[in-house]
């Protein structure tokens, strides 16, 4: 019969084609192709209407074991493809326990920050606490109450950046000392690290620089009490053998005023190109608070003395690590930060 041979023909076509194809997306199209609305055998079925009536029963079964032979062989065939090719991504996604991890380079702090937190530990552990002042400031913080009013030659020392009139970007920390001394009575113990700003610029200083200010107020307080902090300051940033020594100098809001050296820790006080032959280097300013200053924020100064000191952190940083050039701390170049690991 001709039907007989057509449904052999079919299934074996797809049989062979289903055997070529090699992944379960062709052979659900090849499948469609046989099986599907518009599929051979579905036009074996349409055929159906030119067949004579007493034939159709017959007819209709074979079609239908032909369908039901091709949906088995799919199955079976797409069973086979579905687990090669989940071998085949299991073989990709393989993890090699062994393998080396990836490594991510840990950042390190910079020197400025460093230097910075260090000093806190240092003064912390002679129990000064940390106060930090705004950056923005008036006239009166930064100047007039630190005894230096408008017309005073001092503010000549610092080239100020104005905001307005009355407001300007602070130049130094000691304006936090007058806002410390407002709202706290003595005795005082404060270290206001942070951000300051002057209009200068060269090899050792920069427009914005970070300083550290420390203030003590109480009862008795005198010069010595100063060398003795400072001295402790230098041990544990230079070195068990540094020495410290006092200067005259003037700053507005210190009478006496000193500029505090160190020895030189490159040459231990000889004398090289560091210390330019001297064996010491200047590190901070300082000097007991002026009695104008203290009465300025309401504090007896025949009760009561002070002492002030303010460095430059990135000053104390360069001479910490020999870095000759105030700009590579603000670069942030890697190769030049990541030295920074101790
Ligand atoms: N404020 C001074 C400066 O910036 C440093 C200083 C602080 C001096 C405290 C004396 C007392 O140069």
């Amino acid at each position: 019969m001709e039907l007989d041979r057509d449904t052999e023909n079919i299934e074996a076509e797809a049989t062979r084609e289903a055997d070529a194809v090699s992944d379960s997306r062709a052979l659900y199209e090849l499948k469609m192709k046989f099986l599907g609305r518009m599929g051979k055998v579905t036009a074996l079925l349409k055929g159906m209407r030119e067949v004579a009536a007493e034939l159709r029963p017959a007819f209709g079964k074979r079609v239908n074991e032909l369908r039901e032979a091709l949906e088995n062989m799919f199955a079976a065939r797409e069973e086979v493809l579905k687990r090669k090719e989940m071998e085949a991504k299991l073989a990709e996604e393989k993890i090699d326990v062994t393998m080396h991890g990836k490594r991510r380079a840990a950042g390190t702090l910079h020197p400025v920050t460093r230097v910075k937190n260090r000093l806190i530990d240092i003064f912390a552990g002679m129990g000064f606490e940390v106060y930090e002042g705004p950056e923005i400031e008036s006239e009166y913080y930064n100047f007039t109450a630190l005894n230096t009013p408008a017309d005073h030659p001092a503010r000549d020392m610092q080239d100020t950046f104005y905001l307005t009139e009355e407001f300007l970007l602070r130049t130094q920390t000691s304006a936090g000392q007058i806002r410390v001394m407002e709202k706290k009575k003595p005795p005082i113990k404060v270290l206001s690290p942070g951000r300051v700003f002057r209009s200068d610029d060269d090899a050792t200083h920069s427009p914005m620089f970070h300083q550290m200010e420390g203030l003590v107020v109480d009862k008795g307080i005198t010069l010595c009490d100063l060398q003795g902090m400072l001295d402790e300051f230098a041990h544990v940033m230079f070195s068990e053998t540094s020495k410290t020594r006092l200067r005259p100098s003037y700053f507005p809001f210190t009478e006496p005023s000193v500029e505090v050296d160190v020895s030189c820790a490159a040459c231990g006080g000889k004398g090289c190109s560091l210390c330019k032959g001297t064996g010491w280097i200047e590190v901070l300013g300082a000097g007991m608070v002026n009695r104008r200053v203290l009465q300025n924020c309401g504090i007896d100064p025949d009760e009561y003395s002070g002492f002030a000191f303010g460095m430059g952190i990135e000053r104390i940083a360069m001479l910490k690590y020999g870095i000759n050039n105030i700009k590579l701390l603000t670069e942030n170049d890697v190769r030049f930060l990541g030295q920074f690991k101790d």
